[in-house]
């Protein structure tokens, strides 16, 4: 990693950043064991989407979907956040504003410390009547009913809160997202694919809004061309790095 150069325009914009987001995806809880979606060993690569992360696969199969989230709800559980999920906390005092907005269900932001997160996705720590919206923590359901979504009193199933594909997103935390994205002056982007829309969009709208856009990915994506600084590294080990490096720059001026 030692390629990790910083050119000095970007550290200019450390310097003089008031409002920054950090945008999160699977890959920044790689480190913490848990598997991402795409990719060599990903989840997609084993699975199909289309009989686990769709609401016509919870109408077809109630129990294979609530007994995939059970298990993905356990190794969540089982993993803690690392030092990527560590650093950004520390994001919250380095700039007048900072906003992490992530992809991830998996609560390791929350966990590590982290405020006003936007959860795009939504949560695996939380179940939803599917019917009337109440809403539940989902380890208790899923010991309470392991094989098959439990019963709400409305009639209705326990569905974990995540938003699955061919859903809307909660229109309020991403217009909240959107806004952030579109008014902040530093962006980073850290192990998402940048492909699932309307998430990815947040880069495009930081990139055209004239933020300092910075992608942290081992692979390359879609933006790799687009942002103006690339670290092509693990999150664990880029991002507290960075951080380091904007601390020097907003302390030593
Ligand atoms: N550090 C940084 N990035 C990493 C690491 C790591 N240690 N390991 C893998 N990556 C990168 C991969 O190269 C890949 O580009 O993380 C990215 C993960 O991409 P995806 O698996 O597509 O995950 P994500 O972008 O979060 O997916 C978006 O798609 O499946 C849906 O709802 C789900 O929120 C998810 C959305």
């Amino acid at each position: 990693m030692d390629t990790f150069e910083i050119p000095d325009e970007i550290r200019e914009h450390f310097r003089a950043a008031r409002r920054a987001v950090a945008f999160s995806g699977a890959g920044v809880s790689h480190e913490s064991g848990l598997d991402t979606f795409r990719g060599a060993g990903g989840l997609w690569e084993r699975m199909r989407p289309e009989e686990l992360a769709t609401p016509e696969a919870f109408r077809a199969d109630p129990g294979k979907v609530w007994r995939w989230y059970a298990w993905r709800h356990q190794t969540a559980a089982g993993a803690r956040p690392n030092p990527a999920h560590l650093a950004l906390v520390r994001w919250e005092t380095l700039f007048p504003s900072f906003t992490l907005i992530t992809q991830n269900v998996d609560g390791l932001h929350a966990r590590a410390g982290s405020r006003g997160l936007l959860e795009l996705h939504g949560t695996l720590l939380e179940a939803r009547c599917h019917r009337c919206g109440k809403r539940r923590d989902l380890g208790e359901a899923v010991a309470e009913s392991p094989e098959e979504p439990p019963v709400c009193a409305c009639g209705g199933r326990f569905r974990p809160a995540v938003v699955w594909f061919g859903e809307s997103l909660d229109p309020r935390v991403l217009s909240r997202g959107q806004d952030e994205a579109a008014s902040c002056d530093l962006f980073l982007s850290v192990g998402t694919s940048s492909t699932v829309y309307p998430a990815a969009g947040l880069i495009e709208l930081a990139h055209r809004a004239g933020a300092c856009v910075i992608e942290v990915n081992p692979e390359p994506t879609p933006f790799s061309r687009l942002v103006d600084l690339r670290i092509g590294a693990p999150a664990g080990e880029a991002v507290p790095r960075l951080t380091e490096e904007i601390e020097r720059c907003r302390t030593r001026g």
